[in-house]
């Protein structure tokens, strides 16, 4: 066990998380980006008043996120190459979310242990998606921290998958089109399809198009419940199953299975607890985030995923670690 300071370190992390989250949402990696600064211009730069704003920058020294030398603050070169807004491989999107709302939304977790309740927009009634979908800026918020929670288990995705025996993917839940694009990108043979609400194609469009990938990426607008899935070689369901309730989850399996030719291929990817439940931290409070964001929905293991591929009617089940916490299932039809 951890000892009483490391107890009441991770007690009090969440100073240090909003620190973080604070820094994203001011842009304070994005400032710096051009280059080393001094304190009183950078807390300037940000609008900053004086009383907190050098404990804040020296507290992100002391976080390893930002480096001071001379009075001059510069990135850490982590946060240089993944929290700079204008690169494109900036990931902060997750942040700004949790910034925005996740973080007072888990304010809540007792009550929703309590209650099984959601915590978040849905509080008060309807589904998490429709709610935040009905606000543009939330939409474009919640699809960025998409790309960020799951670009790097994209890109394992990428590396781990024998893509060369296939020519064509449809990705569903496709959000932005974060995994599709670093498909196609390590892949010049493959074409992709991304399928999503339809409210989601502008950002699809704008987000694939800035890699320049428009001919091989095409977007299909649907309901995943209320329509049949489209057809592929290989059927992608990343961060989609851990959305809903057990009978969804199954739903969703059986109708990827009826639009797979005999042959095709299932991919579920999640960040997946172990089989045992005692060491995949992140992915147990996946769980609970779900907890807080959905009426029914839930992470699970492997050993779970594969249990519900098989009474899908898919065959060669078998799953493969990718990054960190993600790993994923694939079965045949
Ligand atoms: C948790 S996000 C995962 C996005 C993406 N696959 C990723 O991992 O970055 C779930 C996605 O499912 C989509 N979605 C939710 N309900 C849907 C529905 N009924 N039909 C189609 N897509 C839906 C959402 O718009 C969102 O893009």
């Amino acid at each position: 066990m951890r000892g009483p300071q490391g107890i009441l370190r991770l007690g009090t992390s969440f100073w240090a998380s909003r620190v973080l989250l604070s820094a994203v949402e001011l842009g304070v990696f994005t400032e710096l980006a051009g280059g080393a600064l001094e304190g009183a211009t950078l807390a300037a730069r940000l609008g900053l008043h004086a009383r907190g704003a050098r404990d804040f920058l020296d507290a992100l020294v002391a976080l390893g996120l930002l480096r001071k030398k001379d009075g001059r603050y510069r990135n850490a070169p982590a946060c240089d190459a993944f929290l700079d807004r204008r690169k494109p491989a900036y990931l902060g999107g997750l942040l700004e979310m949790c910034g925005v709302r996740l973080f007072a939304h888990w304010a809540h977790l007792t009550e929703a242990l309590r209650s099984g309740q959601p915590q978040n927009e849905a509080k008060n009634g309807g589904e998490a998606f429709e709610q935040l979908y009905a606000d543009p800026q939330a939409l474009r918020t919640f699809l960025s921290a998409m790309t960020g929670a799951s670009m790097s288990a994209s890109r394992a995705l990428a590396a781990r998958f024998p893509w060369r025996r296939y020519r064509q993917f449809a990705d569903i839940g496709c959000a932005q089109g974060s995994t599709a694009v670093q498909l196609v990108k390590a892949h010049p043979h493959l074409q992709g399809l991304g399928f999503d609400l339809p409210v989601v194609q502008p950002l699809f469009e704008e987000y694939v198009s800035g890699f320049g990938l428009n001919g091989r990426l095409q977007f299909v607008g649907g309901d995943f419940f209320a329509a049949p899935l489209p057809s592929a070689e290989v059927l992608l369901m990343v961060q989609i199953l851990h959305d809903w309730d057990l009978d969804k989850k199954q739903l969703l399996l059986s109708k990827a299975h009826a639009a797979l030719p005999p042959g095709g291929t299932l991919i579920v990817v999640d960040a997946m607890i172990d089989d045992e439940r005692r060491r995949n931290a992140f992915a147990l409070l996946m769980s609970l985030n779900m907890l807080i964001e959905t009426s029914g929905g839930f992470d699970y293991s492997a050993a779970d995923c594969s249990s519900w591929l098989k009474r899908a009617g898919f065959r060669q089940v078998r799953r493969r670690a990718l990054a960190g916490p993600y790993s994923m299932v694939v079965g045949t039809r």
